[in-house]
């Protein structure tokens, strides 16, 4: 009796084991339909000068889009950091890689109309229609904003990059067989959002442009919000071992900012990164203005204080 019930269960087993495998094969190359948002590149050299500051500071781009190391002296040298991507990620699921974001037609963004550039970042769906990667948050990105951000990369040097494929391992597979799917805006989206010291402008920078709470609220495995915002909590790692947790950025006192002065914080961001293996992109948030960092500190000021010593 127990040896049927075994063989019938292990046959069970196997019919699940083999129906996911193909499912998950056929699920590999899934497509989706997004509007192309209505954004059109312009040779202004205000609109790219707003692009560049925000590819090169907030929405830092430049941390994923590009493998070098020290943009500040590149940039003090009075030299552009090449956006040619290639940078790994490597994760439990596979090895990921950035995309070139240079104007070259083969390799880069050269091939792509400004139609389907913004499509990616606004929906999450790229040019053959397969969901984007979570990993770049700006769907409530300002129609301002976009149209800056690609009309800077259509004027920067367009740089020879061939970009390897993702490599899945299994469990990458069915992740992106059964839980990737485009992300679109949460909110409706703006047409312009003005550059300005107000709480309305902090939290366009806070949950839009810099995400921070990409980072300071706790998400699930496939990156859905589930914490309180700004919270902190998330607890990163790196190859298997634990290393730092976000902290609350909450006006709470037991959040880590709740007793610094708006100068104090403008002064931390100056600093930079304090710890080595620190995830936060300070470097790019380092080349944030004094207003974008007032504005952000306002905004914080202002959200739901969270308690997170008591358990
Ligand atoms: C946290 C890292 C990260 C940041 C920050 C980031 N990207 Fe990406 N980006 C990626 C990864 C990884 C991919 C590959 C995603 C995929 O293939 O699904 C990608 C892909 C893209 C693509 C190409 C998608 C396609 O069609 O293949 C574009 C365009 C892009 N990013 C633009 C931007 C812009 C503009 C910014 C800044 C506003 C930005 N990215 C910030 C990691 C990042
Ligand atoms: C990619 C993840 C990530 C993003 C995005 C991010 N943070 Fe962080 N943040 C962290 C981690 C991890 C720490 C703890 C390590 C450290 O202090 O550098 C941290 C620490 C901090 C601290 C405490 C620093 C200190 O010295 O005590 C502040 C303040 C902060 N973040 C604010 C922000 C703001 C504001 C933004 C958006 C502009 C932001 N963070 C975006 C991951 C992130």
């Amino acid at each position: 009796m127990i040896r049927k019930i075994l063989k019938w269960t292990g046959l069970v087993i196997l019919f699940i084991v083999a129906g996911v495998s193909v499912a998950t094969a056929f699920r590999q190359h899934l497509t989706y339909t997004a509007p192309y948002p209505g954004i059109k590149a312009s040779a202004d050299t205000a609109i790219i000068a707003k692009g560049r500051r925000l590819v090169l500071g907030p929405g830092h781009c430049v941390d994923c889009h590009s493998t070098v190391k020290n943009v500040d002296s590149l940039l003090g040298r009075g030299q552009e950091p090449a956006l040619s991507g290639g940078l790994p990620f490597k994760l439990p699921f596979g090895t990921f890689y950035t995309r070139n974001l240079t104007p070259d037609s083969a390799t880069g963004i050269g091939g792509m109309t400004d139609g389907e550039i913004a499509r990616v970042l606004r929906y999450s769906v790229k040019k053959n229609g397969e969901a984007v990667l979570p990993f770049m948050p700006f769907q409530n990105m300002s129609d301002d904003d976009l149209t800056a951000v690609i009309s800077y990369l259509r004027s920067i040097k367009p740089v020879k990059n061939k970009i390897p494929d993702h490599e899945y391992n299994v469990m990458g597979q069915v992740i992106k067989a059964f839980l990737i799917e485009p992300t679109g805006p949460t909110e409706p989206v703006k047409a312009v959002v003005k550059p300005d010291t107000t709480i309305a402008y902090g939290r366009h920078l806070v949950m839009a442009v810099a995400n921070c709470n990409e980072c300071h609220t706790k998400r699930n495995g496939i990156g859905q919000y589930v914490g309180e915002p700004l919270a902190g909590g998330i607890e990163f790692e790196e190859e298997g071992k634990a290393t730092l947790i976000s902290p609350n950025l909450t006006p709470h006192p037991s959040g880590r900012i709740y007793g610094w002065s708006q100068q104090d914080f403008i002064k931390r961001f100056r600093m930079g990164k304090i710890i080595k293996h620190s995830h936060m992109p300070w470097e790019s948030y380092g080349r944030m203005t004094d207003e974008e960092l007032k504005a952000i500190y306002k905004y914080l000021k202002t959200v739901k204080p969270v308690d997170t010593n008591k358990k």
